[in-house]
């Protein structure tokens, strides 16, 4: 068995800056309100026609490769994690692919579908594929269009000021350095509350979930036992019923739990404690949920990397980002131990100790 280490890092995020002010003028809130409860202060989104989520990943898995020492040709594994993919099919693992000009077909593409943790869990699956031998140059790439799929109108607003577009990238390798690299992985799930925080139509659900918990109004389905329409219906675009919803306060008190959990028990697995972590990078989920967290753990300011502040929460992208960043303001160091951890939609969690 090898060991398998990052590489090289990278992140892109679009130019456009977009400020709380900026939301101020289409929906009802305040640059107050958007800064006390979340933290966040700009975010960026991308342009139309001239980036996509696929784009971005390709963009910032140039710069990862890069700093590997590799080119995307060498590449023999993807794995892309997103939440808004350019196309419901195929996956952003294939349009990347051709974005790079990956034109050797021993390349595999895998996308990813677990939002916030989509990250950790990609890095995870490479890991294994790296630690079995079977691949040696594995993408591990997380990236988010959110601009094109958010409610800009005062009904969307708790979830709306909270996303922004971007995407970080890593390739992982093989190592023979004796306790270096990713020392483990935790990865778990919970679908209880599945649609507590989710994106719901359109879908190929037939109404199924809602009808099962007894909510009767069947997603704008006329008709179960009818053929056809049943991805889109009139009334989902009627009443616009295509965006994100989320129970905010349900998943804040379950993110508060869940983020120092999961960092213990990884922790245990490597023998290691709180005072070993050189540098926390907890998913950017909220920056309250982050403080919470790094109080618990009693972490100074300096052991956790946040940029919520400028980029918003980024989904799958956002640990890639912080990593990448804190990597080259150079708070990452040669055998610094680096924790990162996640918490989202699903709900699924992750954890992920790597030597560096
Ligand atoms: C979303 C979040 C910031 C909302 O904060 P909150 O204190 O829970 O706010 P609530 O949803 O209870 O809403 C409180 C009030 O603010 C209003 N509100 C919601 N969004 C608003 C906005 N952007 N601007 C102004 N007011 C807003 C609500 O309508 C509500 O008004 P009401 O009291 O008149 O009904 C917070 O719950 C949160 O961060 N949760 C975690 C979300 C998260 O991390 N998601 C990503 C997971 S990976």
């Amino acid at each position: 068995m090898f060991q398998s280490k990052i590489a090289g890092i990278g992140h892109y995020v679009p130019s456009k800056v977009v400020s709380n002010e900026a939301l101020t003028r289409v929906m009802d809130t305040t640059d107050e309100w958007i800064q006390e409860r979340t933290g966040i202060q700009n975010r960026r989104y991308g342009t139309k026609h001239e980036e996509t989520t696929a784009t971005m990943g390709a963009a910032a898995a140039r710069i990862a490769c890069e700093r590997a020492g590799t080119s995307p040709e060498e590449i023999d594994f993807i794995i892309f994690a997103t939440l808004s993919p350019d196309y419901y099919f195929p996956g952003c693992g294939v349009l990347m692919q051709r974005e790079l000009g990956i034109t050797h077909k021993e390349v595999g593409a895998l996308d990813i579908r677990n939002q916030c943790s989509g990250f950790i869990y990609a890095l995870s699956i490479a890991d294994q594929f790296v630690k079995t031998g079977m691949y040696k140059n594995v993408l591990v790439v997380g990236s988010e269009m959110h601009s094109m799929g958010l409610d800009f109108s005062t009904r969307g607003r708790n979830v709306t000021v909270i996303f922004g577009d971007g995407a970080g990238a890593a390739v992982v390798q093989p190592t023979n350095e004796p306790n270096k690299g990713i020392l483990t992985t935790k990865l778990h799930a919970d679908g209880t509350y599945a649609e507590k925080l989710a994106f719901i139509n359109p879908g190929c659900h037939g109404g199924y979930h809602a009808a099962k918990s007894g909510d009767t109004t069947n997603f704008g389905y006329p008709d179960p036992s009818v053929f056809g329409e049943m991805f889109i219906t009139p009334r989902m675009i009627q009443e616009g019923m295509y965006y994100p919803n989320m129970d905010g306060q349900f998943v804040f008190k379950l993110a508060v739990q869940k983020f120092p959990e999961v960092i213990h028990e990884a922790l245990l697995s490597a023998g290691l404690q709180v005072s070993d972590i050189d540098m926390l990078i907890p998913h950017q989920a909220n920056l309250r949920i982050s403080q919470f967290v790094q109080k618990q753990l009693k972490l100074r300011d300096d052991q956790v990397w946040n940029n919520i502040q400028r980029f918003g929460n980024t989904t799958a992208a956002s640990i890639p980002i912080a990593l990448s960043e804190a990597w080259e303001a150079g708070k990452i160091q040669a055998g610094n131990l680096v924790c990162l951890a996640a918490f989202g939609s699903g709900f699924t969690w992750a954890s992920a100790l790597i030597r560096w």
